[in-house]
């Protein structure tokens, strides 16, 4: 079937608006390890995929996911040991006081859970989040998604501030006082929620601000604002369901930004494309939760979804994808800032492990946004066989993110195919 018939029946099912990416649509019909294909038979390198973490379709994942399936799939109101073994051994990989969880079925309603508990602890329904954001789709959460809100909170329980950036720093600051700067619109925020008798809940950040465009955190900024929020009896709450399982060359984010949540969660690369996500707390959180509220999930944590995730992390294991996210990760971030100073539309270059991002400028010292031109590139990279894609409130940043298994030879492929289309532009 064409791609114009194709594009015909899912206008009329699921909206003309209903995100696709590229100007010409892709039609993939397979995956296997880094590599996609379409439905021409032309193969694609994907450096865009966070969710098949350990490689499309990996075999060890499907084996598990088919095991399982062929003898038992039900909820979690009765005993099963997977739930268990699985539950286990991901706790095992937290620090000591994120010791309990909560299964869910995607990023979101993890993220839903979060913000009930720390609402249901502190008595209070203040939160903050940051004003280029994105944590999901449900009507709580929602309030949280400045990306597409201008920027801005739309309830009175949510403030947005700005995220910490290091290359736009507010009034031109830099070092401690950027940081003090950044920091202080946190307490602020924590004051006025006092002030108005919403009361201050807790805070909800991704700790690598990558919806945001991955920007260099000025340092202390992190210590600073967890201080904050707990010396004011809020909740420090981490989405890390994009960096998360190895995604920045650590196992979670939360250790490269130096600071131990009240609460992290999960999803995306978690199931490894099967929908799997939880929220991880402390155990006084979760029990004084399960306390007050009969909190249930159909599909969290079944035994199928709880085979693949431990399926996903004994590969992370096996094939010590954490510590290849890493090098690989320095290898590209090398080859990047070597294109950087040959194409002067790059204005910055960013990353760890294997999440990678540059900035587009139309000129270095204005540091305008050079959105029309980052449309393009995706576009040319992905004529060249190459997927990646843009973010950021100006749609200016370019984003890579492939799945952690990738190698020193696919880096050079996509290294080559940038400086190919930075050249074509
Ligand atoms: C940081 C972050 N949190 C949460 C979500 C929502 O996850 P889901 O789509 O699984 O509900 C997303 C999705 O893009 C996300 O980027």
């Amino acid at each position: 079937m064409n791609n114009e018939s194709l594009l015909k029946r899912r206008f009329r099912l699921i909206g003309q608006k209903a995100p696709l990416f590229y100007d010409e649509p892709l039609h993939i019909v397979k995956g296997e390890g880094v590599w996609l294909e379409d439905s021409d038979g032309k193969r694609y390198l994907d450096v865009y995929n966070n969710v098949p973490n350990v490689g499309h379709c990996h075999p060890k994942v499907v084996e598990a996911l088919s095991k399982q399936a062929g003898s038992l799939n039900i909820h979690t109101r009765y005993l099963h040991e997977t739930i268990l073994d699985y539950g286990e051994k991901l706790i095992s990989k937290f620090e000591e006081s994120l010791s309990m969880l909560f299964f869910t079925c995607t990023g979101s309603e993890a993220n839903e859970v979060a913000l009930r508990m720390a609402r249901s602890h502190t008595h209070k329904k203040g939160i903050i989040c940051t004003n280029a954001t994105y944590h999901g789709n449900t009507t709580a959460v929602d309030e949280l998604a400045t990306i597409f809100h201008d920027g801005k909170s739309i309830s009175p329980n949510v403030k947005a501030v700005e995220f910490p950036c290091s290359y736009r720093p507010v009034n031109g600051l830099s070092g401690k006082a950027l940081a003090d700067a950044y920091a202080g619109k946190v307490k602020q925020a924590i004051e006025e929620f006092e002030t108005e008798g919403i009361g201050f809940a807790g805070m909800l950040i991704c700790p690598i601000f990558l919806n945001e465009g991955l920007p260099n955190v000025p340092a202390g900024y992190m210590k600073k604002i967890s201080r904050y929020v707990r010396d004011a009896g809020g909740v420090l709450i981490f989405d890390e369901v994009q960096s998360s399982f190895g995604r920045t060359g650590k196992m979670w984010g939360y250790e490269t930004a130096g600071v131990v949540p009240d609460i992290v969660t999960l999803g995306k690369p978690m199931g490894n494309g099967h929908p799997l996500a939880a929220a991880i707390c402390r155990a006084d959180l979760g029990n004084e939760f399960r306390d007050k509220v009969m909190y249930f999930n159909t599909f969290g944590g079944n035994p199928v979804s709880c085979a693949v995730g431990l399926a996903v992390l004994e590969v992370i294991e096996q094939e010590n994808l954490v510590e290849n996210s890493r090098q690989v990760g320095l290898y590209i971030k090398e080859g990047l800032n070597r294109l950087a100073d040959k194409h002067e539309l790059i204005g910055d270059v960013r990353g760890k492990g294997l999440i990678l991002c540059m900035e587009m400028v139309i000129d270095r010292e204005a540091r305008q946004p050079a959105t029309l031109e980052a449309r393009r590139l995706i576009n040319l990279m992905k004529e060249q066989g190459v997927l990646i894609s843009k973010i950021g409130m100006d749609d200016n940043i370019l984003k890579m993110r492939p799945p952690i298994c990738f190698s020193r030879d696919n880096a050079d492929f996509l290294l080559t195919n940038l400086d190919q289309a930075f050249s074509r532009l």
